[in-house]
């Protein structure tokens, strides 16, 4: 399929537009899913050129380049205009543009705009959509729009408000870009197509699921906004929740948007809303702190540049949901995620409840866990009791592994691609949509609210741990502990 459209993207000057929207709208070009009937509108407020915009764009997509010509035809389809995004007689210039590329391109009135800025601007940029005329209803109309999505329930609600004034919820496509990785969105295939696992899945076989999203880097040049946000709501309120919402929920009737959606807003309803209290008992925090690490010294999170020297922040969050519902009642789901933490990963493991033979000791050391890596790797594997070797018959575990290198680290452009290219599908599966935002959101604000009426010091975390030592204890007063734990090779070789 071809796709016929006229993209604008608010922040065309800016990183995230480079790292991560021009190359994937060219590989998106190179697969011919774009190909001679697209044009690209680049605004933000510096005065380019169409030249210079074009040349960003190249380098941008640099490493990706094969053919020389063909990426000076893909970038030929790239427009500059300087854009203040308050002043109404620049969409006037804008729509005209538009008009004149969309005639050009023969883009049959189709339109998608990417929003590569501060969410404070979305509203007015919507809006301005609107009353300028740049939206028009001729083909169909999408908005695409980066986290944070709100910083509260309050903020969320007025920030969606905006948007609804404008766009109806299937033309809103707010990214979650964990959503576009290959392993979450095997979640479904590993619970569904097994039923080994299908069978198993509740809480009379699972004792207790663990999310983790460790970062081995720390807020690097992102001070500035890291430092108004925190790990609770940069990670936990989107991502981790996302990932818990697709292991929580029930099977969807039919494997399409509406139903998939409507059974992860139903697990995200059914998590327990804590108390203040809960909250406070139930989720922990820390900040890693200056500290040397294999043989490197790290500076800590308050020497960063752009923190605040007395910064409150957490840079590590680790807490316990509770599901009220028939499936889980009484499974722990354990989550953490955290910035300078031993090494970068991405896993869910599922320990199920130790056996009920009494030929052999069954306790939780020896449980069977299925891990769900998401990344650097990808995969899963089954760690399950076989015979140790020679005489005797005593037992020990073997760990069935199906793990390959996912092509890129970090914030993988591929998944980018994979969510433009459903964006242009109009397949809104792989996205936040409000009910999910908004519910995270009120689960989230308890806990905000239990942190910041607590005076108490941050809780410290050297680099390469695996968070504060509260971290663990959360889990030892419920008689569990963490099933991955990296820092553990570290520590026994004296670099920890
Ligand atoms: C982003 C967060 O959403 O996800 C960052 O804002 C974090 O703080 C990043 O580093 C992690 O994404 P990835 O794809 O590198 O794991």
């Amino acid at each position: 399929m071809t796709y016929q459209v006229l993209f604008t993207i608010f922040g065309a000057t800016g990183d995230l537009a480079s790292r991560k929207l021009y190359p994937s709208l060219f590989r998106l070009y190179k697969k011919g899913e774009l190909a001679e009937n697209f044009a690209v509108i680049g605004t933000a407020r510096r005065e380019w050129t169409h030249d210079y915009y074009r040349e960003v764009v190249l380098q941008s997509i640099a490493e990706l380049i094969t053919s020389d010509h063909e990426a000076a035809i893909f970038a030929s389809h790239f427009y500059y205009q300087s854009h203040d995004v308050g002043d109404a007689a620049h969409y006037e210039t804008l729509r005209r543009l538009g008009e004149t590329l969309a005639k050009q391109y023969q883009t049959q009135g189709n339109q998608m705009f990417f929003l590569a800025m501060a969410p404070h601007f979305f509203g007015t940029i919507a809006e301005h959509l609107k009353s300028e005329k740049i939206l028009t209803g001729a083909g169909f109309e999408r908005i695409v729009i980066e986290k944070p999505f709100g910083e509260s329930l309050e903020t969320a609600t007025k920030l969606n408000d905006s948007l609804t004034r404008v766009f109806s919820e299937d033309q809103i496509f707010r990214i979650d870009h964990y959503l576009g990785k290959e392993m979450i969105q095997s979640v479904s295939a590993v619970r569904f197509a097994n039923q080994m696992f299908e069978s198993l899945w509740n809480n009379r076989h699972i004792d207790n699921v663990q999310i983790t999203f460790a970062e081995a880097l720390g807020v690097e040049d992102r001070g500035g906004y890291y430092d108004t946000a925190g790990a609770l709501k940069d990670m936990i309120q989107n991502h981790v929740l996302q990932v818990l919402s697709l292991i929580a929920m029930e099977e969807p009737e039919v494997f399409d948007e509406a139903h998939i959606v409507a059974q992860k807003v139903k697990a995200l309803k059914a998590i327990k809303t804590y108390t203040l209290d809960e909250a406070r008992e139930n989720f922990v925090r820390g900040q890693y702190a200056a500290s040397s690490f294999n043989h490197k010294e790290f500076a800590g999170y308050k020497e960063e540049p752009l923190v605040a020297a007395d910064s409150r922040t957490e840079t590590f969050a680790a807490g316990k949901f509770e599901i009220d519902n028939a499936r889980w009642a009484g499974v722990p789901f354990y989550v953490r995620s955290g910035k300078r933490l031993t090494e970068k990963g991405t896993r869910i493991n599922i320990v199920f409840k130790p056996g009920g033979s009494s030929l052999f000791e069954q306790n939780l050391e020896t449980a069977n866990i299925l891990t769900i890596y998401i990344q650097p790797t990808e995969g899963f594997s089954l760690t399950m009791n076989g015979k140790k070797l020679g005489q005797g018959f005593e037992i020990e575990p073997v760990v069935l592994m199906y793990r390959h290198d996912s092509a890129y680290l970090g914030n993988s452009p591929e998944a980018y691609e994979k969510l433009f290219l459903d964006a242009l599908k109009g397949d809104g599966t792989n996205f936040s949509h409000w009910e999910e935002a908004k519910r995270a959101w009120e689960l989230i604000d308890v806990i905000r609210a239990a942190w910041d009426e607590d005076a108490s010091p941050i809780p410290q975390y050297a680099v390469g741990t695996m968070g504060p030592r509260a971290a663990h204890e959360l889990l030892a007063r419920d008689g569990h502990f963490w099933r991955w734990t990296p820092d553990v090779w570290y520590r026994e070789r004296g670099l920890l």
